[in-house]
This record gives C-alpha cells, sequence and structure tokens, in this order.
C-alpha cells in the first residue's frame, strides 16, 4: 500500500496529479507516492528549490497591464491559448501594474508566445524575444470573458514593507521571540520576490540564447540563500553549462565557433558585450554600469519592470555554492533565519553596514558571525553543526569544483545528517539574540579569527582587525574590508546592545525588546512623541490641527515632550546604576530571571 507523503516535486507533476485524483488540494505544496518503507523526507535540497523555482519561471510571463481589474481580460486572452497555473499582481515603483502569470508548462507557455505581435509605431524600435510582455487596449470591439474560476493569487505582491504596520505589530507582540518572528514574517523575500528574480534571470538567458547557445544565468546571494527580505538586490552569474547532449562525441555536426582573441582577458570581453546588449537590448534594463577591472568584474543594471537592483559577474560558481551552504544551515534550524534577519537588521540600524561598498563589515560575513554562533557549544549541544561535518559527510553526488579548481564539496542533502547533530540547543529565539550579543560582547577580535568550517574560533593568521574565514577558500578572509575603526565599532555596538536588552526587556515601555535596537533612535524620539495616549496610532501633522478631543491635547504633547528632553539623561543614569548594582533590580522577576538564567549558561 502506498501513503500519500508531502515533498516538493515539479508542480506541473501537481497539476496533472490533481486532475486525475480529481480531488483538491490546496495546502500541500506538492504530493509524491511514496512507499511505507521509504525513508521519510524533511529538508529539501537547494538544488531541487533552485531546479524547481527555474522550471517555474520557465513557464511564467510577466505582462504589464493598465490596472490590477485587467486580470479578467488577460486571463480570458490567455486561456484561449493555454492552461493557466496562477495570476500575480505587482506593481513597480513608478506605479506600473504587471501580472507574473505562470502557465501549467512550458509547451502552454510557447503556445502563447506564438500569439505575441511586435510594436509598429516606431521604426527604430527592433522587438525580440523576452518574456516581459505589455497587454495592448483592445481594438475595436471589446470581447466579452467569463469571470476566471481562480482569482489573483496576490495584489501589489511586490509592495514594499510597511514600517510603521511592522513597529505597531512588534509593539504589541507577548515576547521578544515572537517580535524577531514577526520581523522575519514579515519583512522575508516573498513568493513574488522570488518569482521576478528568476524571470530577471530568464530574461537574460532568453535574449542571450542564439548569442550563447550554452549559458546559464544563475540568481546567487540573499534572493535564494533564505536570507533575503523584500527589496534585496539580485546576484546574477553567467556561467557556460555543456548539457550531456551538446557534449557527446558520437555527434557529427559541430557548432563553429569563435575564439576570443587579444590579449585581454576573454570573459572580461564578453561582459563588456553583455552590458553593451543590456543597454541596447534588453527591455527594463536601465542605468547599466561597468566594473569590469575589479576581481571579479560586474555589471550592474537596474531592472525597471521589477524594482531589482542586479549586479551580474560571470563564472563565479563559488558565490552559488556558497548561497548554497547558507541556505542549508539556514533550513537546518528554524531560528536560524529569524536571527539572522534581527542581526543584519540591528547593525543596518546601528550605521555598521550600508548598502555601498567600503571599510565596514556586510551582510554575508555578518550572517557568517550569526552561524558562527550558532555553532557555539552549550550544555543542551549546538544549533548548528561545523561545516567540516558537512564536508566530511559528503558522497560522490556532492562534489562540486568551482572555478580555479576551488573544491566546494559538501554534503547537500540535509536528510543524510545525524539528527544529534544539530538542534540540541533548544533555547527560544530571545535567549539567543541575547547571547549573541554576549558572545560577541566577550569575542576576543584581537587574536582570534571567525571560522564556521570548525564551529570554533581559531587563531588569526595575520593582524588584519576582523577575520572571518572563507568558508570555501579558508586561506581567504570575507572581511578583509573591515577597517580598524570599523571593527571598534562593531565591539562597542556589540556591548552597548547587550547591556541595552537587558533594559528593553524589563518592562514593555514604547521601545522595548527589539524595538530599542531596530529602531533609529532619531525616529524613535519623534514617534513617542506622535503616539496618541496608549494606542500605537500615531498623530499625523493634519490631526494636531484638528480641534476634536480625539487627538492629544497641547499639554500632554508639552509633558511628552519634556519627558522625552530628559529620559535619554536620566536612562544613563539609572542604566549605569543598574550596571554597578548587577541585575537584581528587574521590576519584572521573569525577566530578571531569564536574564539570570541566561547569563549562567557559559560557553563550553
Ligand atoms: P545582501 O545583498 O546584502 O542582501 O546580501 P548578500 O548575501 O546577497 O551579499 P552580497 O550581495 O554582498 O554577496 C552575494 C553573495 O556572494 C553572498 O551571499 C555570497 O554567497 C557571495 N560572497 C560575498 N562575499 C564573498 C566573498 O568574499 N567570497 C566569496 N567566495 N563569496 C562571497
Ligand atoms: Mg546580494
Amino acid at each position: 500500500m502506498s501513503v500519500i507523503f508531502q515533498t516538493v516535486i515539479n508542480l506541473g507533476k501537481l497539476h496533472s496529479f490533481r486532475k486525475r485524483l480529481n480531488s483538491s488540494v490546496s495546502t500541500c505544496r506538492c504530493l509524491l507516492v511514496r512507499k511505507y518503507s521509504d525513508v521519510p523526507r524533511k529538508f529539501i535540497s537547494f538544488e531541487e528549490v533552485a531546479a524547481q523555482r527555474r522550471a517555474q519561471a520557465r513557464r511564467s510571463l510577466v505582462v504589464q497591464v493598465n490596472s490590477e481589474s485587467s486580470f479578467k481580460e488577460l486571463h480570458g486572452y490567455c486561456s484561449e491559448y493555454s492552461d493557466i497555473k496562477g495570476v500575480h499582481h505587482y506593481n513597480n515603483s513608478s506605479g506600473e501594474h504587471f501580472m507574473l502569470i505562470e502557465f501549467a508548462s512550458e509547451e502552454n507557455l510557447k503556445d502563447v508566445l506564438k500569439t505575441c505581435s511586435a510594436h509598429q509605431k516606431d521604426v527604430d524600435v527592433m522587438s525580440l524575444q523576452s518574456p516581459f510582455l505589455w497587454f495592448r487596449a483592445v481594438q475595436g470591439k471589446r470581447e466579452k470573458y467569463t469571470t476566471p474560476a481562480t482569482s489573483l493569487a496576490i495584489t501589489e505582491g511586490n509592495a514594499a514593507v510597511n514600517e510603521d504596520k511592522l513597529f505597531e505589530g512588534l509593539t504589541t507582540c507577548a515576547s521578544v521571540s515572537d517580535q524577531i518572528q514577526m520581523l522575519y514574517d514579515q519583512t522575508v523575500l516573498n513568493d513574488v520576490g522570488v518569482r521576478l528574480r528568476y524571470m530577471v534571470a530568464r530574461q537574460l538567458e532568453v535574449i542571450f540564447a542564439s548569442l550563447y547557445s550554452n549559458i546559464a544565468i544563475r540568481p546567487f546571494g540573499s534572493s535564494v540563500n533564505g536570507f533575503g527580505k523584500m527589496g534585496c538586490d539580485l546576484d546574477l552569474v553567467l556561467t557556460n553549462v555543456l548539457p550531456e547532449e551538446m557534449s557527446d562525441p558520437k555527434k557529427r555536426l559541430v557548432y563553429h565557433e569563435k575564439k576570443c582573441e587579444g590579449g585581454r582577458n576573454p570573459w572580461q570581453r564578453h561582459m563588456e558585450l553583455v552590458a553593451e546588449l543590456l543597454e541596447l537590448r534588453v527591455p527594463g534594463a536601465g542605468r547599466v554600469t561597468r566594473i569590469l577591472n575589479a576581481r571579479v568584474p560586474i555589471v550592474k543594471y537596474t531592472h525597471e519592470f521589477t524594482d531589482v537592483e542586479c549586479d551580474l559577474c560571470y563564472n563565479n560558481m563559488s558565490g552559488v555554492y556558497m548561497s548554497e551552504l547558507l541556505w542549508l544551515f539556514g533550513s537546518l534550524d528554524p531560528r536560524v533565519r529569524p536571527l539572522a534577519f534581527v542581526v543584519r537588521r540591528w547593525a543596518h540600524t546601528a550605521g555598521l553596514t550600508s548598502p555601498h561598498p567600503g571599510r565596514w563589515i556586510t551582510n554575508f560575513p555578518l550572517t557568517l558571525m550569526v552561524l558562527f554562533f550558532l555553532q557555539q557549544k552549550t550544555k543542551e549541544g549546538v544549533v548548528l553543526p561545523p561545516l567540516k561535518y558537512l564536508v566530511q559527510r559528503a558522497g560522490k553526488e556532492d562534489v562540486r569544483i568551482a572555478e580555479d579548481n576551488l573544491n566546494c564539496t559538501f554534503l547537500r542533502d540535509m536528510n543524510k545528517l545525524p539528527p544529534d547533530t544539530y538542534s540540541q540547543n533548544t533555547a527560544s529565539l530571545e535567549t539567543l539574540l541575547v547571547q549573541f550579543f554576549e558572545f560577541y560582547a566577550q569575542f576576543d577580535f584581537q587574536d582570534k579569527a571567525i571560522s564556521i568550517n570548525e564551529g570554533m574560533a581559531i587563531r588569526k593568521p595575520n593582524g588584519l582587525p576582523l577575520y572571518i574565514v572563507n568558508p570555501l577558500e579558508q586561506t581567504l578572509n570575507v572581511s578583509r574590508n573591515v577597517s580598524y575603526e570599523e571593527c571598534e565599532r562593531i565591539r562597542m555596538e556589540v556591548r552597548n546592545t547587550a547591556w541595552q536588552l537587558e533594559t528593553a526587556m524589563e518592562e514593555k515601555t514604547d521601545d522595548w525588546g527589539l524595538l530599542c535596537l531596530i529602531e533609529r533612535k532619531t525616529s524613535r524620539g519623534l514617534k513617542k512623541l506622535l503616539r496618541v495616549g496608549n494606542s500605537q496610532r500615531l498623530v499625523s501633522v493634519k490631526d494636531l490641527f484638528k480641534d476634536d478631543d480625539s487627538v492629544p491635547c497641547e499639554n500632554e504633547l508639552k509633558s511628552k515632550l519634556e519627558k522625552l528632553a530628559t529620559k535619554s539623561e536620566k536612562s544613563v543614569v539609572e542604566n549605569s546604576d543598574k550596571k554597578e548594582k548587577g541585575d537584581g533590580k528587574f521590576k519584572n522577576s521573569s525577566v530578571a530571571n531569564a536574564v539570570r538564567r541566561i547569563r549562567r549558561q557559559k560557553w563550553t
């Protein structure tokens, strides 16, 4: 007898499976018929997810429409040619409307593309094939379409996170752990965000297909490693792939190829061409910038249809394997990603990271710091294993060699990892957050390097201020750019935050828990001032000019202003008092106990 087992498979298969079963399965993402004897699978591999997303992009189109209400017409029009699986609506920052349509199969999409026409008004415009289209207004009599059986999967699917709502939500959470989870849930890159990033990659593949018969454009970095937030940039790598059928020596007819002549790096020249093509031929690509003399040459551009900032490089498979590694660690335990999100957000608020490159830390090494912390042994055990465990358990199927013969072999299937090597430490997110800051407040940055390969601090091989071992190239330091001053700032902010968190957990004031970490001090003061009574609603400027009683009176505002002015002075004195007296003065005894418990759990 067989059982229906939940796992993730090609969604196209699910479509036909559903048809066969003639039953509705709404919550399962996919189904597979398995035998009882099969080992149940808990984890999906990065490559499976990436393959599903790429397949999804191959059977999807993005169509610019007039408005959200174009859904019925677009659905009706496309259904005449193909089966539609789902339609997702979003706006870009210019207020333009788009529908991302997923068809039931790639063949279906090809049928739709056969019906496409070109823009004929302008002779200077030369059309090309791309998965980004627009829906022409109807000529003559409007056709009547029936209302689709399914509605839009999402509207405004790419909308930026509403920070005011987020902060309101965070204020009303029951615990700091809930706050951390909420921050993650509300800011993590959503399904539409991921789909669009794969569509941007797909667009380049389609456009370059006639120039390069064997390339793949793969997303990497935060768009796919599970640590991406809404609006994150898109790192893309252009790679040479030689499918088996193209490398068969028995095949007699072979494409003539062109060797790139001249002394300069051929890839650099190809990237120059790619930049030209982006400027000239790729709809939606704007603000193209060439950074071709860097160690890893990059072409940057803005994808205006999707509002995604793209960094395209070539032949950097180690970047993809690094993303895979981060993804695997993130999938091992549900606390990893939420914790990394808070730390990344905290670092941004504290001004430790910046969207511009410089002598400061970036999100990637910061994420490695979080992983390293979670590898530390406590009495209970670890949350994450060291990378060397994954390398030791790798099989033949895990062998990957990247550019420059870089060995990127490590276990890919986390189902094969013994369950007693991770998630032994069951501390709450709140506890882990406090411990993260306490751990780095005591870390010996002077002499020690952070190595997720070992899962323990190792001796620094040189005098660079911050040393975080590159997990895939252990002789390199991923934070080599960080200056002494920036490293000092990290140490200072970590210490301050460890101390600040204790106070922030004491009682539910306006900036309790996470709020004190992720809200800029300047806006915090203003928000407090504008808050109405005990509610979280902020007074708008318009409200201030109303005469009715529903807004705080002048006196209330005045007294808030006075309190705010004296608060920072007072809190400095109070906090330094508390530091001297130890933590025996907590107003809330459960919080005091929690802090004492966290402190008791010494790192072994
Ligand atoms: P955000 O873009 O800030 O959201 O995070 P990100 O993880 O995408 O970081 P970034 O865009 O800076 O880098 C993209 C990816 O390149 C990272 O996720 C890593 O996989 C990889 N990467 C970054 N820095 C290094 C490095 O120094 N060495 C190697 N081998 N890979 C790196
Ligand atoms: Mg990135």
